[in-house]
């Protein structure tokens, strides 16, 4: 093993404490509200660390767990009341949602004041438009993590796969925001062997396991794998499975300077990014000034 695993574990630990320190200032507590629809287990785990998260966090936490035939028109008027719920400071719907219900239309109506996953239209322009405002998490702690092996990213080469709302998009957008030079590739790109092999920092985000091999690696890249795919692992007893990464994990370490594990990696970076927005959109909407421990 040639390259360094960048423990992501540790470094949300580093962004929760910040947190944590923050809330402790506040004049009130901040409440996030997480609404999971349906019975998907991998969102069930993540809504429920989301939950512990908030509350180690020092906030309060709200946890709607609707059933999967819940219509649109329900789901609507849920996050509708969340919006004007004036305890409420951060709505996340977690997705993706039932195929029957449009996500566009629920994240149309959650408050941009609450938006602490960064997906409305008003948080995705001011991303573009390079305004401040809420950005997504994932894509936060894939910054905040190739920061931490490449402190100035200006003129790096950054190739992004995957054209996701959640991640890929906000990525290249973030990276750009850093002076990066990226490329934004995705399913259709042509030759995305050789155009990963041109990057300096690789972002993986396809949500397909173990796409990235050693050779679309350039030796010495920095290497974000987003990527949480449940498999089979017969090799730990029949019918058993575990969780892999977009990347060879395995190759990349051989031939990267870094790289982040899954788990262990981005995850534990999108929580802490989603307390820190809750925190900040509290500030926003109350009036609050930002505490200190946050301003970095
Ligand atoms: N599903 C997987 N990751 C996320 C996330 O960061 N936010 C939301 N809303 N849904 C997700």
């Amino acid at each position: 093993m040639s390259g360094r695993v960048i423990d992501g574990k540790a470094i949300a630990a580093g962004v929760r404490a910040d947190v944590v320190a923050a809330v402790k200032t506040l004049p009130e507590q901040p409440a996030l509200a997480v609404v999971l629809v349906g019975d998907d287990p991998a969102s069930q785990v993540y809504v429920s660390s989301k939950g512990k998260a908030t509350i180690e966090a020092g906030m309060r936490s709200v946890e709607i767990r609707l059933p999967k035939e819940t219509g649109e028109a329900d789901l609507l008027a849920q996050v509708e009341a969340l919006s004007r719920d004036p305890a409420i400071d951060g709505i996340l719907v977690q997705l993706p949602l039932p195929k029957h219900i449009s996500e566009q239309h629920i994240l149309a109506a959650i408050d941009p004041l609450k938006d602490v996953d960064g997906l409305t239209e008003a948080s995705a322009g001011k991303l573009l438009l390079g305004k401040p405002g809420l950005r997504p998490c994932t894509p936060v702690g894939c910054v905040i993590l190739a920061k931490t092996q490449r402190p100035d990213l200006a003129g790096a080469n950054v190739v992004v796969i995957g054209r996701s709302i959640l991640v890929g998009k906000p990525a290249a957008l973030l990276f750009l925001e850093q002076n990066a030079t990226v490329t934004l590739a995705h399913s259709k790109t042509r030759d995305l062997r050789v155009i990963s092999r041109g990057a300096d920092i690789l972002v993986a985000a396809v949500g397909r396991p173990e796409m990235v091999r050693g050779d679309w690696i350039r030796p010495g890249a920095i290497v974000i794998d987003v990527g949480t795919n449940r498999v089979p692992a017969p090799e730990k007893g029949e019918g058993k499975t575990k969780l892999v990464g977009d990347v060879n994990f395995k190759e990349a370490i051989e031939i990267a300077s870094a790289v982040t594990p899954s788990p262990g990696g981005v995850g534990p970076m999108t929580i802490a990014c989603l307390l820190r927005n809750t925190v900040l959109a509290s500030c926003a909407r109350r009036g609050w000034a930002v505490p200190d421990a946050l301003r970095a």
